[in-house]
Parts: structure tokens; C-alpha cells; sequence
């Protein structure tokens, strides 16, 4: 299958990569540091893989669309690509920086999955979110809130696509030892916003409430296989694996 997957050079994302391109699905990946993407394109390739690399920024609404609109129909749409957001009460932080996190976060979701869509004759929508966006999490509330909106927005199109036959996805990784969750588990601040975050990342990482990279990957896997397609418009959570 054709699987675009945003934000596929980095941290979960080239996880992703690595086992959907083992796996012989051809990629296409995004994100905005072109350095990376080549990186990552040349080592995906000196291993068999079927893979281009694009730079296309989320916080631009038109750029991932205009990429997914170029290729002519994907399979599997993969809607990693976010932003953690600004820490703070959010009263303090600042507000440029919080509504930028909704317009990737949310926005860039939402274009991609619209282009998406109106180019893909069948397959899937998956959109990374995180228990973040089903419970609650204070002083990093644009990621919650952005991520509780995509989660919605999953359920929604998975009605309007009911007579398609697209299926449309929320999955959870997990809290995983990469990217932000190593970030905010290693991170040192003087700073008391950061710092409360950063211990809490560690005390749920030394308590054994991560999931393994292996695991979180597999699961994706097996939602881009289409295994769990009957449950459209819902959450796939690490328990589902
Ligand atoms: N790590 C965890 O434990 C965890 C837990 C729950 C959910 N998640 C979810 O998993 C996904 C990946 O998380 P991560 O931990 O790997 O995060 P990360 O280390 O911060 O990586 C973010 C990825 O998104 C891309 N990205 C960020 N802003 C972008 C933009 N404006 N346009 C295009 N790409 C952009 C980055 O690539 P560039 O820098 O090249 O743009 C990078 O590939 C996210 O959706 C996150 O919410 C992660």
C-alpha cells in the first residue's frame, strides 16, 4: 500500500517508517527539516525501501494537501506530524505560540485527511492522538485540547465516510520512549512549568506506564493493515494490542 506518513523522519514517526517500509508498503514522508528527511529518506532506501521525502509544513494549510493532491491517491493516510505546545498555566504562555499548536495539530490534521479523502478511492485515515486528548493535561493544554479535537473530528468524518470505503482511525501510541515523552522525561529546566511536567514524565516512565516502541509501532502496523477498519471512528489505545 501507498501510506504517507507526516513527520515519518523523526523520533515515532521514523519508527513508524522503518516498520511500515520493512513491512513493503511504499512511503511518502513529511515534515519541515529537510536535513532529516534526506537522512531519512537514504537510510529507508539503502534497505529496500520504496520511499520519497517531502518538506511540507502543517502549519501551512495548503502544503501536505497540495503533496497528497501531486500523488494522485494514497492508500493510508499516517497524521503524525505535531506539536507539543507551549508549558504553562495557560493564561501565562504565550498566544501565538498555543493557537499555532491547533493549526498544526488540528488544522494540518484535518487538510491532509480532507485532501486525503477526496483522492483516495479506498484505504484509510489514522490520526496520532494521545491519552492527553481523552483525559486532561493542565499546562500543556494546546496539545490536549488540539489532540480531544482530533479525536472528535475522527468520529465525525467516520460517519460521513460510512458509504465509502474509507475507514478513519484515532490511535494512541502509548507514552513511548522517544520523542516527546524522552524529551519531557530527560528534559533539565530551572523552569517550575517544565520541571512539573518533566517529573511527571518521569514518575509514570519509572513507574512502568510506558509502552514499548516495539509494541506502539506493531499496533500501527496492524491499523494500517486494516484490521481494525470495524471500528471506525474510534480510538485504538495500546490495550487493543
Ligand atoms: N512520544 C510519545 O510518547 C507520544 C505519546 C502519545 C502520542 N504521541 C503522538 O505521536 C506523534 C509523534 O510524537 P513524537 O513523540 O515523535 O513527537 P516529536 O518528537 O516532537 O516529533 C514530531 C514529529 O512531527 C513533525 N512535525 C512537527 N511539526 C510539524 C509541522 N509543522 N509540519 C510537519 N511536520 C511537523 C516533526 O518533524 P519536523 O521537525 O521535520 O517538522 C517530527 O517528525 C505525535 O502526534 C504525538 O502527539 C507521542
Amino acid at each position: 500500500m501507498r501510506v504517507l506518513i507526516t513527520g515519518g523522519a523523526k523520533e515515532l514517526g521514523r519508527a513508524f517508517s522503518e516498520v511500515l517500509g520493512a513491512q513493503g508498503h511504499r512511503l511518502v514522508i513529511t515534515g519541515r527539516d529537510e536535513k532529516a528527511l534526506d537522512a531519512a529518506e537514504a537510510e529507508l532506501k539503502a534497505r529496500g525501501v520504496d520511499v520519497s521525502a517531502h518538506v511540507a509544513d502543517l502549519g501551512d494549510p495548503d502544503a501536505t494537501p497540495k503533496l497528497i493532491e501531486s500523488l494522485g491517491g494514497i492508500d493510508v493516510l499516517v497524521n503524525n506530524g505535531a506539536l507539543g505546545g507551549p508549558v504553562g498555566p495557560t493564561w501565562q504562555v504565550d498566544e501565538n505560540e498555543w493557537w499555532h499548536t491547533f493549526e498544526v495539530n488540528l488544522r494540518g490534521t484535518a487538510f491532509a485527511a480532507n485532501a486525503a479523502i477526496r483522492t483516495m478511492t479506498s484505504g484509510r485515515i489514522i490520526n496520532v492522538v494521545s491519552n492527553a486528548g481523552v483525559h486532561r493535561w493542565p499546562y500543556v493544554t494546546a496539545y490536549s485540547v488540539s489532540k480531544a479535537a482530533v479525536i472528535k473530528l475522527t468520529e465525525n468524518l467516520a460517519i460521513e465516510l460510512k458509504h465509502r470505503p474509507i475507514a478513519a482511525l484515532s490511535y494512541d501510541p502509548g507514552m513511548v520512549d522517544v520523542g516527546l515523552m524522552r524529551r519531557g522525561a530527560t528534559m533539565e529546566s530551572d523552569d517550575p512549568d517544565q520541571q512539573r511536567i518533566s517529573e511527571w514524565a518521569r514518575s509514570q516512565r519509572d513507574a512502568g506506564r510506558f509502552t514499548p516502541l516495539e509494541q506502539s509501532v506493531d499496533l500501527l502496523a496492524r491499523i494500517v493493515s486494516g484490521e481494525f477498519d470495524h471500528r471506525s471512528g474510534g480510538l485504538i489505545t495500546p490495550q487493543d494490542g
